[in-house]
């Protein structure tokens, strides 16, 4: 049971865990926030957290800890091969993600390091329901293309679908028939679509998967490092699935995967990653790439300490308290700023609530990156730190012409158990005042551009003084209350 009934008939998300170790938080002047941003080159990567009251950049590395997580730790054994804190990772692995072998990795991005070395030769294509930043880096890295597969409905930002991360299966079919078995190593699967909004796909969606991979042959890998939010949303919305624990739906979902990867960093609130399989042949051909590019097979790059944290992490994952925090409180944001008008994602997804930059500010073209200037915005007014999901986070084609997303995101991510409700109070109530005042929101344009991954590390300029401008009308109307 994770909703409480509140007799006043408000829909709440209680809080169900208490705070025991607190971090002093800074609301800087908006003066300072103005030079801040500017000395980040308006990307919000490149704020340093002295400048940031409310961090809602990601959940990766961010969500709070349990204190058995953080007890674990302690008993870390500290060994450079061998070491007993793997043992339990192994089980933990074994016992929630239902598979034997695993490869350690340092985070998830090396883990599609290496599948995609592994597994992917030039001019393959890989089926997926939508790519993530780092997934679609690897492939190309390696001479790999990508094909998406969404729904075509699964792109309508305000919606009702509750399984927009679906494959469409009509899609997938003909993509393998067009480009033939041999040239598709694999079928990507994510839970909880990252970048069009957190958006969960179905298990029955996912059973089909299953049946194409099986008629064709190909391998299915199931990107699991959100997907105990993606499991919680399956008994919520998916009939078939309401009465089972989300053990039970966690290991349907990866029993359907012929190979598991994840960033612990979001899965189980620590550091790491892992590969696991049940297939020993698989397993084989990664194994020689670990020691070459993360550490030695017991430890993969992850310190020992947070080896335990994860192995603890992940069977919490199991419980439904834990794993709905994060989830329930990004319903009550997405409904509230439903209910102002503001345009968001809906239905609610996980891991942040994904604002239509889009929609919020249509005055500015794509090619001037409005989810960009809605996050720099957004940190002017309140301090809070958002991330940019639009065409910042996107890359060029082979002509150097910029790939406009598919959807222009500011997302706030709101990490497990670490805001408490008032804090998002206040976030609906500076991105109303936002919303009011967005004619003033100008747009952006690169000054330095990484040819990789550009968004981490990018910086950018406005395209013209709106930033002071928007400045002066938030001191006009907050005075020196801030
Ligand atoms: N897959 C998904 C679905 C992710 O969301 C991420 C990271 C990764 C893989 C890569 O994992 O960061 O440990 O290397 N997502 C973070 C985010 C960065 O902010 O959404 P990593």
């Amino acid at each position: 049971m994770t909703k409480v009934k509140f007799f006043n008939g408000e829909d709440i998300p209680l809080e169900l865990h208490k705070v025991r170790v607190v971090q002093k938080l800074h609301l800087v002047p908006i003066e300072r926030r103005l030079d801040a941003i500017k000395e980040a080159g308006f990307n919000t990567f490149r704020l340093s957290t002295k400048d940031v009251f409310l961090d809602m950049l990601t959940d990766s590395g961010t969500n709070a800890m349990s204190d058995n997580q953080i007890a674990a730790m302690f008993q870390a054994d500290d060994a450079y091969a061998g070491s007993q804190s793997f043992d339990k990772y192994q089980q933990a692995v074994e016992d929630v993600l239902g598979k034997k072998y695993l490869l350690p990795v340092h985070q998830g991005r090396a883990a599609e390091n290496v599948i995609s070395k592994t597994f992917i030769k030039p001019g393959n294509v890989i089926p997926m329901n939508y790519h993530f930043t780092t997934a679609l880096a690897h492939i190309l890295d390696v001479g790999g293309k990508i094909a998406e597969l969404l729904y075509d409905d699964a792109l309508i930002l305000k919606s009702t679908n509750p399984f927009k991360g679906n494959i469409d299966i009509d899609k997938l079919e003909k993509c393998i028939e067009e480009n033939g078995v041999d040239n598709i190593p694999f079928i990507r699967m994510e839970a909880s679509t990252n970048l069009i909004g957190g958006q969960p796909f179905s298990m029955a969606n996912l059973m089909d998967v299953r049946r194409v991979a099986d008629k064709y042959g190909i391998m299915l890998v199931l990107d699991a490092s959100l997907i105990g939010e993606n499991a919680y949303l399956i008994k919520q919305r998916e009939d078939a699935w309401k009465e089972n624990s989300l053990a039970d739906i966690i290991k349907t979902m990866t029993g359907l995967a012929d190979l598991v990867y994840f960033s612990a960093r979001k899965l189980s609130s620590s550091r790491g990653g892992g590969i696991c399989t049940n297939r020993k042949e698989l397993y084989n051909k990664m194994e020689a790439l670990i020691p070459l590019y993360e550490g030695f097979l017991t430890y993969g790059g992850i310190s020992v300490r947070e080896i335990e944290a994860i192995a603890v992490g992940l069977r919490e994952t199991l419980d439904e308290t834990m794993i709905s925090q994060s989830p329930r409180f990004i319903e009550f944001v997405v409904n509230e700023l439903d209910s102002k008008g503001i345009p968001v994602v809906t239905p609610p997804g996980v891991l942040g609530a994904h604002v239509d930059a889009g929609s919020f500010c249509p005055h500015i073209p794509q090619t001037e990156y409005p989810a960009g200037a809605l996050a720099a915005a957004f940190y002017l007014i309140s301090g809070v730190r958002g991330m940019e999901r639009g065409t910042i986070s996107s890359v060029r084609d082979e002509n150097g012409e910029e790939i406009l997303a598919d959807a222009e995101l500011l997302r706030l991510a709101i990490p497990r158990r670490v805001f408490t409700l008032s804090q998002v109070k206040y976030v609906i109530d500076r991105l109303e005042w936002l919303y009011q005042n967005r004619d003033m929101i100008g747009g952006l344009k690169f000054t330095y551009e990484p040819p990789v991954l550009r968004f981490f590390m990018g910086g950018l300029e406005p395209t013209s003084d709106w930033p002071s401008k928007l400045m002066e009308k938030i001191r006009k109307d907050f005075g020196d209350s801030l």
